[in-house]
């Protein structure tokens, strides 16, 4: 298998221009590579520095080798072609700038986000307050609420993958296990049920993932809801709802919805967890709404809070 130029060319045509992008095809001779900033387990993230604006990004690096031997390039593809279906739609999400190859790797420039994950940010405050908490939700939220429309799951939300800007505000990145929801032709039922039987469906991370992903049931945008329950529920209490010494031990607790609050948990936040982390996928809170997601911004958590306009961040401290 080879990789085909017109696979992997992407430049300001098909994304988003930024003043002082230019035109010319970039090639890893126009950026100075800094520190590693993120590791998965295809690609490594690395801050870099484009040499003829000053800019920084986020250049994400994948071995051609590696994704050939383990057979993942449709899931290289898959996430170009989301990051190029939400370019522009949201500054909630990573906006991919171009990409380029060499003979060995894949290049992909995003935006660096420089004020680091969700996740470290929890860990240093070991919780949220709950106002931190109500703006952040909302935040993700109005992410998800844009990349659904799109017809796109994250289906690896997690306090990892949120990022902060300097301005902090939440970036949503790695789309490596998106999917992209096509239109609902019986044809496209089989094709993904018989693709999900195949490839034994587990993508993401054992603590956020949604039962449907674990019982080859359909996937569907309620999957990330899930996922926000499981984080709204991480940002206040320090740790996610499912724990357990291994993977297997875990998808027990989620299939069992096996998990508890601890003492002092806010109330309001309470019943929003509890209506997000729900089995049966079309019940939980939002699933059945189309974009926006009223019935969660209707929630009594988020009483008093203005979708349409959050104002500034609180300041996480
Ligand atoms: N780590 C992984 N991706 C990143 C990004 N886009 N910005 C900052 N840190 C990251």
């Amino acid at each position: 298998m080879t990789f085909q130029n017109s696979d992997f060319v992407t430049d300001g045509r098909s994304t988003k221009m930024t003043p002082g992008d230019s035109v010319r095809k970039k090639s890893p001779q126009d950026f100075v590579f800094g520190k590693a900033i993120g590791e998965g387990s295809f690609s490594t993230v690395y801050l870099a520095k484009d040499i003829h604006t000053n800019r920084e990004y986020a250049i994400k690096v994948l071995e051609k080798r590696h994704i050939l031997k383990e057979n993942k390039m449709d899931y290289v593809m898959r996430e170009k072609n989301v990051l190029q279906i939400i370019s522009g739609s949201s500054n909630h999400f990573v906006h991919l700038h171009c990409t380029f190859q060499d003979n060995q790797r894949l290049y992909f420039v995003l935006t660096y986000a420089k004020n680091g994950e969700l996740l470290t940010k929890i860990n240093e405050l070991k919780k949220f307050t709950i106002e931190m908490a109500r703006y952040y939700a909302a935040e993700i939220v109005l992410a998800l609420e844009v990349l659904h429309s799109k017809g796109v799951i994250h289906r690896d939300l997690k306090p990892e993958n949120i990022l902060f800007d300097e301005n902090w505000h939440i970036v949503v990145t790695d789309f490596g296990s998106a999917k992209i929801l096509k239109k609902d032709s019986d044809d496209n039922k089989e094709q993904e049920a018989i693709s999900r039987r195949r490839k034994n469906s587990f993508v993401g991370t054992a603590q956020y993932v949604s039962p449907e992903l674990l019982q080859d049931t359909e996937v569907c945008t309620a999957s990330d809801l899930w996922a926000l329950g499981c984080i709204l529920y991480q940002m206040l209490s320090g740790e996610a709802p499912f724990k357990a010494g291994s993977e297997y031990l875990i998808f027990q607790k989620i299939l069992k919805l096996d998990y508890e609050f601890p003492e002092g948990f806010n109330k309001t936040a309470k019943d929003l967890v509890e209506k997000l982390l729900v089995l049966v996928p079309n019940k939980r809170l939002g699933a059945t709404d189309s974009t926006p997601y009223v019935s969660i911004r209707d929630h009594e958590f988020f009483l008093d809070l203005d979708f349409n306009d959050l104002g500034p961040p609180p300041k996480l401290m």
